[in-house]
């Protein structure tokens, strides 16, 4: 099932999620655009790195990532075919230095990446809090990193969006699907056992307003709400989210981001 921007709601990723709208998310992701400039930065580079991007969706982030490594690669790796479509069409300027992999990061391994050298880095954003098994995607990340390479992470933590599903709960809208809002204490104990060394972890609120109605719910539909809109009818989408918004306070998401730096031991 397509719609004109792309598979709808029910298509599933290989990670049995529900699929994204790659153009739609491409097209609202201005938060998470912001978010993840900050969150590379963080990354110590040379230029003639490998980083793989874990989650690249649409790929706005992972062009800055591309942005940062002039003569090296990226791997960016996603579950969702709409997502990299769109990260396929926006960094095809770069394609010689950019390898897309459609691939479940609770399957990661060096065979998913090529049997190629492991990477100097992982970059991920926004993306973690969609996979509830935290130690095995660090694990599988150790897998694939150098010794002594960098993990630069950010993803919701431990209280993100609270008030927004408090709001959609309130008129009966509930969330399908799983999902992991982890603390930092919790996170940086399942990154040491996992094998990294160096580890800060911290927690930052992102209090995210909008302009209007339509683009706070158009936002909505797309990223937040998502799972809750996905075994629900197309046309009954707009209502529906039109009510979590009038019980919301303000038109403001609660955003709360979870920062990860650390690296893979070298022993
Ligand atoms: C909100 S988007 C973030 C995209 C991009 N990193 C950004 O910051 O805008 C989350 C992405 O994580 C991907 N994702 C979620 N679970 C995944 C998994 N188990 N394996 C691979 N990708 C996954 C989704 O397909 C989606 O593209």
């Amino acid at each position: 099932m397509t719609t004109p921007d792309g598979p709808a709601a029910g298509d599933a990723s290989p990670s049995g999620r529900v699929e994204w709208n790659g153009a739609a998310y491409d097209r609202l992701s201005a938060p998470q655009a912001r978010w993840g400039r900050a969150v590379v930065e963080r990354l110590v580079l040379g230029g003639n790195e490998t980083v793989l991007d874990a989650g690249c969706g649409s790929g706005r982030v992972t062009e800055e990532l591309v942005a940062r490594v002039p003569e090296g690669r990226v791997v960016a790796l996603d579950a969702s075919a709409s997502m990299l479509d769109e990260a396929r069409r926006r960094l095809r300027s770069h394609a010689d230095r950019v390898r897309f992999v459609r691939a479940d990061l609770l399957a990661l391994d060096r065979r998913t990446l090529g049997g190629d050298a492991p990477v100097d880095a992982v970059l991920s954003t926004a993306t973690l809090h969609w996979i509830t098994d935290h130690d095995r995607v660090f694990a599988n990340f150790a897998a694939v990193m150098r010794p002594g390479a960098q993990l630069v992470a950010q993803c919701g933590a431990e209280g993100n969006i609270a008030r927004l599903l408090e709001a959609a709960h309130s008129v009966g809208v509930e969330r399908a699907g799983s999902w992991l809002y982890a603390a930092p204490e919790e996170t940086a104990r399942r990154l040491g056992r996992a094998g990294f060394v160096d580890v800060d972890v911290w927690t930052n609120p992102e209090p995210t307003s909008f302009a209007d109605e339509d683009s706070l719910g158009a936002f909505l539909e797309t990223v937040c709400l998502r799972e809750h809109l996905a075994t629900v009818p197309r046309a009954q989408w707009r209502p529906l989210v039109q009510r979590v918004i009038g019980a919301m306070a303000d038109p403001v998401i609660d955003y709360v981001r979870l920062n990860i730096v650390a690296r893979r031991a070298l022993g």
